[in-house]
C-alpha cells in the first residue's frame, strides 16, 4: 500500500497530494471503486453534489473502518445552489448523504459569473469553516479575476482552487496567481480524461522509465507541486495511479511534457459556463 505525501493548506490543514476522483462513477459502482482506492492507499476522495454518488462514497468510507481523522473528504456546492442560504442548505444535504459530521474541504464548484453570486456563496462557506463543519474551504474553476474578487471581498483566502489542468493545459497564469496568494493548485482531469495516454512523447518516456503513460503524467503533476485526483473504476489503474513515489522525471523529461501545451480543454471555459 502506497503512503502519499501531504501538502499544507493555508490554514494548516493538510491534503494528500494524490486523491481519488469519482466524477462519472455511477452510484452503484462507487462503493467498489472507493473500496479499491482505500485498499490501494488513497485516503482523499473527491466527490460533488453533481456526481450523485455522495451516499455511496459515505457508505464505502463507513464500511472501511478507517478512522475519520485519517480520511480527507471533498465535496462541492453545485451551480444551482449559489447564494448564502441555498449553499448552506446544499451543504446540509451533502453532509447527510455522506453520513459525516464534517467535510475536510468544501468547494464552490464553478463561479458561474453570469449569476454574480459567488461572493455571497463564499460567505456561506466562511460560516461552515467558522462552525467547524468544513475543515477547509476553497473554490473550483475560478479564473484569476474571480479569485481577485474573493480576495477583495473576504478575509478568508481559498485554500484550494481545483481546476482543469494537464499537459495540454498547464494553467501557468493561475498557478502563478495561486503561488502568490498561498492557494493550493488541485488538478482535475489530470490525465486529460485519458486523452494523452497514447501521446508519442508520453509513451516514449514511459517506455524508457519502465512506467505507464498515466504514471508519467501524474508524476509531472507532482513535480509541479499540484494535488491530483485521478479517476478510475479499474482496480489495476487505481493502484497504478498512486504508485508514483519511487521514480522521478528529469528536467529534460519535464520539459518534453511541458511542450505538449496546446490550450485544449476538456471541460467548458469557466468564464462562459453559466448553467
Ligand atoms: N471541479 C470540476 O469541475 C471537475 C471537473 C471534472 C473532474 N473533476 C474531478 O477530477 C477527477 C478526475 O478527472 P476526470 O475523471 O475528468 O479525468 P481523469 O482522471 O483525467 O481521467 C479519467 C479517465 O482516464 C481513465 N484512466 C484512469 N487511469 C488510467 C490509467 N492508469 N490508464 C489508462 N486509463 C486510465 C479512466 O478510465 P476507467 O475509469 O475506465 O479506468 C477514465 O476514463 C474527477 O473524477 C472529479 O473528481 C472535477
Amino acid at each position: 500500500m502506497t503512503a502519499v505525501p501531504s501538502v499544507a493548506l493555508n490554514n494548516g490543514v493538510t491534503i494528500p497530494q494524490v486523491g481519488f476522483g469519482v466524477f462519472k462513477v455511477p452510484e452503484e459502482q462507487t462503493v467498489d471503486a472507493v473500496r479499491s482506492a482505500l485498499d490501494a492507499g488513497y485516503r482523499s476522495i473527491d466527490t460533488a453534489a453533481l456526481y450523485q454518488n455522495e451516499r455511496a462514497v459515505g457508505a464505502a468510507l463507513a464500511e472501511s473502518g478507517i478512522p475519520r481523522e485519517e480520511l480527507f473528504v471533498t465535496t462541492k456546492v453545485w451551480n444551482s445552489a449559489h447564494g448564502h442560504d441555498r449553499a448552506l442548505r446544499a451543504f446540509d444535504t451533502s453532509l447527510a448523504k455522506l453520513g459525516l459530521e464534517y467535510v475536510d474541504l468544501y468547494l464552490i464548484h464553478w463561479p458561474v459569473p453570469a449569476k454574480e453570486r459567488y461572493v455571497e456563496t463564499w460567505s456561506a462557506l466562511e460560516k461552515l469553516l467558522a462552525d467547524g463543519r468544513a475543515r477547509a474551504i476553497g473554490v473550483s474553476n475560478f479564473q484569476p479575476a474571480h479569485l481577485q474578487r474573493l480576495l477583495d471581498a473576504s478575509d478568508v483566502v481559498p485554500a484550494v482552487n481545483q481546476i482543469e489542468l494537464h499537459p495540454n493545459l498547464p494553467q501557468r497564469e493561475l498557478r502563478e496567481f495561486h503561488a502568490r496568494h498561498g492557494i493550493v493548485t488541485e488538478a482535475w482531469s489530470p490525465l486529460a480524461r485519458g486523452g494523452l495516454l497514447d501521446d508519442p512523447t508520453v509513451t516514449a518516456l514511459a517506455e524508457r522509465l519502465g512506467r505507464t503513460p498515466a504514471q508519467v503524467i501524474l508524476r509531472w503533476h507532482l513535480q509541479l507541486g499540484n494535488v491530483v485526483i485521478p479517476k478510475s473504476v479499474t482496480p489495476r489503474r487505481i493502484r497504478e495511479n498512486i504508485a508514483l513515489f519511487d521514480f522521478e522525471l528529469s528536467e529534460q523529461d519535464l520539459a518534453a511534457i511541458d511542450a505538449l501545451e496546446n490550450g485544449r480543454r476538456i471541460g467548458p471555459h469557466p468564464d462562459h459556463f453559466n448553467r
